[in-house]
């Protein structure tokens, strides 16, 4: 028995890094996964695997923009009759000098990491509230209050501090019916990095190794379970104590 067992799941950024990973533990949990993303050929490893039993769909979106967004709303109500569970995984990470941020850059890093989430939020919130489902937000250590990004982070830092606040308030105000939670990675291992140099990272990750993407996966089964049925509005670091220096 799965812990996802009869759950129907949307995942965004299911096609790369922490998103994959979460799509592929929730099929091997048990739910069935509406996988959302640019492109389809980066998951037809799943796609095929025949343990998954037709349980994977895919969705062609891109969550930055809102008439996509309508789109797999209007998909998502005529296919699907049920929603349980939605996870806003997708986000892209830039950094620049401040001299170099420009309303370009900063519209490409919020309507991406950002407005996706709130807009997605938006459009499943009634859907979740029917099935008393859950949201998980992936936000960053970065977002945090308590830890300083990288010093380059201006944009990237600020769209996911508001991802934070944004879920803790939908936590606040959805409690009856929805759980919202976030899950704030550190550096993990993901094509997120184009640069593949890593020697920093015994100075920076207290337990001294880069994180996998299944660490933050393996979160992700826990609070969409019926195992976290007590927790909402959570902000769960996954990060081998990264943010704690
Ligand atoms: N890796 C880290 O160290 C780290 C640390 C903290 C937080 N995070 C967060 O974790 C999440 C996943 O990151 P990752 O490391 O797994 O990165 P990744 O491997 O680069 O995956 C990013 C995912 O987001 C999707 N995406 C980006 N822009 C999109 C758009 N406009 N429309 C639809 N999908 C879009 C990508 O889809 P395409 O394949 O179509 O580009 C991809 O599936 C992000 O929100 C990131 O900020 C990562």
């Amino acid at each position: 028995m799965g812990k996802l067992d009869n759950k129907t799941a949307i995942v965004t950024g299911g096609t790369s890094g922490i998103g994959k990973s979460i799509v592929e533990h929730f099929l091997n949990e048990g739910a069935h996964v509406i996988c959302v993303g640019r492109d389809k050929s980066k998951v037809y490893d799943l796609l095929s695997n025949e343990d998954y039993d037709g349980r994977l769909d895919f969705f062609v979106a891109d969550i930055s923009e809102e008439e996509d967004i309508s789109k797999l709303e209007a998909y998502i109500k005529t296919n699907y009759s049920y929603l349980d569970i939605l996870v806003n995984c997708a986000g892209i990470w830039h950094t620049h000098r401040l001299e170099d941020v420009t309303y370009d850059e900063f519209e490409l890093m919020f309507r991406t990491n950002t407005a996706s989430v709130i807009f997605m939020t938006k459009a499943f919130m009634p859907m979740l509230k029917k099935t008393g489902g859950n949201i998980v937000n992936v936000s960053s250590i970065g977002g945090l209050e308590r830890h300083i990004a990288g010093r380059s982070q201006y944009l990237y830092a600020a769209s996911k501090a508001a991802v934070i606040q944004f879920s803790q308030l939908c936590a606040l105000n959805y409690a009856d019916d929805v759980r919202v939670n976030c899950i704030c990675p550190g550096p993990t291992d993901t094509p997120i990095y184009l640069n593949r140099d890593f020697s920093w990272v015994k100075d920076q990750i207290p337990m001294g190794r880069l994180g996998k993407a299944s660490d933050a996966a393996k979160v992700a089964v826990f609070l969409c379970s019926d195992d976290a049925d007590y927790i909402t509005g959570s902000i769960v670091t996954v990060d081998g104590g990264a943010s704690l220096k």
